[in-house]
């Protein structure tokens, strides 16, 4: 299944294209399954209804890990880097792993877990995270892994809608130099959880926790009491394998479903050919396990494919802005794949630490998560690539489980900005407004796909009609990406960025309605509108005009301000804070009461001139009063 050459490249998509269930049924014929499909696929993206692999059987962790274990039991599964440098830190062979992965597996069954049942995980960045997502893969349970830095209400929400039966946590974290009370804020989320039975607890921090007799377990305790001999379930290639809830335009976040077969076939695939994956190779992807990144490209595509992931418990500034470069020399990792956030933040911080570390074991680096601008695609060419390292800027998204749109590394020619290329089964189409197709090159449109790729979502958990909704009925029988995009004179693409209201602050994806739901939470707040602007090193930072009982004035205003942080931050996580706060006396809203975010775009850009017709505005004025506002914000 490997491509080497730009002519294979093009032969297998052609091939993918023309024979789609031919192609991927070849892939998928190399991993284990415990009873062949009878159909490769089934779809229509009317209802919508996906299913590749129909009638197979398999578990995901048989492939990540039994099947490893004649040829590579004792080499490194997975390598823990832990916050400090100074800690030990842990490697666990496939051997290793698998042993782990069973004992933690009969924890959960001991704990009342059975197939099909939710697992709610939220953890910090150690091996027990990884092992905890295999071990409910292990035995059918379908994990719902919430990243770190969400709040209580935020879990709660989570492990509600997907009725949870368990919770797996740890007392505390470490990220850089704080320490972090997960268990605290997993107790407050429970006040609200009645479906959650059972919690497991790892000691991490040794910070002092509440255990609830009959509820809360010690982890550690657990382990003591089982053995290591674990059978994977037999699972259904379209059975559940996980949720994972990402941000919309409206409501609440939903719970993005993916299955075992077709997401196990197309993560090990795109793994092994965009980053052109060697044995014995080290592979370092920065993200948490708590985003899809982390699922696919830490634990599930480089263990399908029997590689090497180092897993880290840190974060890039601390102890100091070397700490990749560091990892990078200390390990000889040959795959750095991270997002650009991270690359704007460190550039910030000069070439000392980078130039005093021996970077020559990197082969490959990624970029993810957010558009790659210019400067910044450069500077990890020239000092972190040494202009000899390709550069795969992958496009992708929570809903499509992998890779989608990116070159393969070594063979496709790069070129900065663009993610270039479809993957082998891809099939990209621009649309204008009215979903009229845009053929050609040297246009650009609204991104969808027209044909099913093995891990597409296959519903939004509780609720097939908002996964409908949401992606499947803008453009009827597309996939709407939610994303724009150009595509060049040389058939190359380009993502521009979302065009509904989905934010990308630091590569997290923000719905502004969540924002906005959050602050008008806050006492005294009447009505807000949340943007996104250009941030130098966030790419988008957070806009929000605020209207106030009672407009605050000075002193006064800013310790509101805090306040409202406070809020989101206790409503939603620290990650939804905004950048900036704006109090204003109205917003500016058309005769039937809609909100024109455009113009509020424009002003929390800067660019006050050209606001475009403002003419069917209820009440033109307040634009003035905005600018006014705007003007005295940007001094601050
Ligand atoms: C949104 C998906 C895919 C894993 C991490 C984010 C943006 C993602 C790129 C890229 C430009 C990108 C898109 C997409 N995005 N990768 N290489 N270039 N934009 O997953 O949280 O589901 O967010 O991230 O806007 O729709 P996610």
């Amino acid at each position: 299944m490997q491509i080497r050459t730009f002519d294979q490249y093009q032969a297998a998509y052609q091939h993918s294209i023309e024979d789609p269930e031919g192609f991927w049924a070849e892939i998928a014929q190399e991993f284990v399954w415990r009873k062949p499909w009878k159909k490769t696929l089934q779809w229509n993206f009317d209802e919508p209804s996906v299913q590749w692999f129909i009638g197979g059987k398999l578990n995901i962790t048989e492939n990540c890990l039994d099947r490893h274990l004649a040829e590579r039991g004792d080499q490194p599964a997975i390598i823990w880097e832990p916050n400090d440098p100074h800690e030990a830190g842990v490697t666990l062979t496939y051997r290793m792993l698998h042993d782990q992965v069973c004992r933690m597996a009969n924890v959960l069954k001991r704990n009342g877990v059975t197939k099909g049942d939710r697992v709610c995980i939220y953890m910090p960045m150690v091996p027990e995270l990884a092992i905890a997502v295999l071990a409910c893969a292990r035995i059918g349970a379908v994990h719902s892994v919430v990243f770190g830095g969400f709040s209580a209400q935020s879990i709660a929400d989570r492990i509600n809608d997907a009725q949870c039966k368990v919770v797996v946590t740890a007392d505390g974290a470490y990220r850089g130099n704080k320490e972090i009370a997960l268990k605290e804020t997993v107790d407050d989320a429970l006040i609200a959880c009645p479906s959650v039975q059972k919690v497991i607890v790892l000691t991490r921090t040794r910070t002092p926790v509440s255990m609830i007799k009959g509820r809360d377990v010690w982890m550690e305790q657990e382990l003591k009491l089982v053995t290591a001999d674990c059978p994977a379930e037999e699972m259904d290639a379209e059975d559940m394998l996980f949720i994972l809830y990402t941000s919309g335009s409206t409501g609440k976040p939903k719970g993005v479903v993916h299955t075992c077969g077709g997401y196990m076939v197309y993560t090990a695939y795109t793994f092994q050919n965009v980053f052109q994956y060697e044995p014995g190779q080290i592979h370092f992807c920065t993200a948490d396990i708590g985003w899809i990144t982390g699922h696919s490209y830490i634990v599930y595509g480089p263990l399908a494919c029997g590689a090497t992931t180092l897993l880290f418990e840190g974060v890039p500034t601390w102890p100091d802005c070397g700490r990749f470069w560091d990892i990078v020399d200390k390990y000889k990792i040959d795959i750095l794949y991270t997002a650009p956030t991270a690359i704007r933040s460190l550039m910030g911080f000069g070439l000392e630490k980078v130039e005093n570390h021996d970077l020559s074991s990197l082969k490959v680096l990624g970029s993810v998560g957010e558009p790659i601008n210019e400067e910044a695609w450069h500077w990890y060419d020239d000092h972190i690539g040494k202009n000899r390292c390709p550069i795969v800027d992958t496009w992708w998204q929570t809903e499509t489980g992998g890779i989608m749109i990116s070159p393969i590394a070594g063979v496709t020619k790069t070129k900065p900005t663009y993610a270039t290329l479809p993957l082998p089964g891809v099939q990209p189409v621009l649309v204008d407004e009215n979903g009229k197709e845009i053929a050609g090159n040297g246009v650009s449109g609204n991104l969808c796909i027209k044909f099913p790729w093995p891990s597409i979502i296959r519903t939004t958990y509780g609720d097939h009609e908002r996964c409908r909704q949401t992606y499947f009925s803008t453009y009827k029988g597309l996939y709407f990406t939610g994303d724009g995009c150009l595509r060049d004179e040389d058939g190359y693409y380009r993502i521009t960025g979302r065009v509904d209201d989905v934010l990308n602050v630091s590569g997290h994806r923000i719905g502004t309605a969540e924002v906005e739901n959050a602050i008008n939470m806050h006492t005294g707040v009447v009505e807000s509108a949340v943007v996104g602007y250009p941030h130098d090193i966030k790419g988008q930072g957070i806009y929000a005009y605020v209207i106030a009982e009672q407009m605050p004035e000075d002193h006064d205003a800013e310790l509101t301000k805090r306040d409202i942080l406070a809020t989101v931050s206790r409503v939603i996580g620290p990650i939804a804070k905004p950048d900036k706060i704006q109090f204003v006396s109205g917003l500016p809203k058309t005769r039937s009461g809609k909100i024109m975010r455009r113009i509020l775009r424009k002003i929390a850009e800067g660019d006050t001139a050209n606001l475009g017709d403002t003419t069917t505005l209820l009440d033109p004025g307040v634009v003035d009063e905005i600018k006014a506002g705007a003007l005295v914000e940007a001094k601050a």
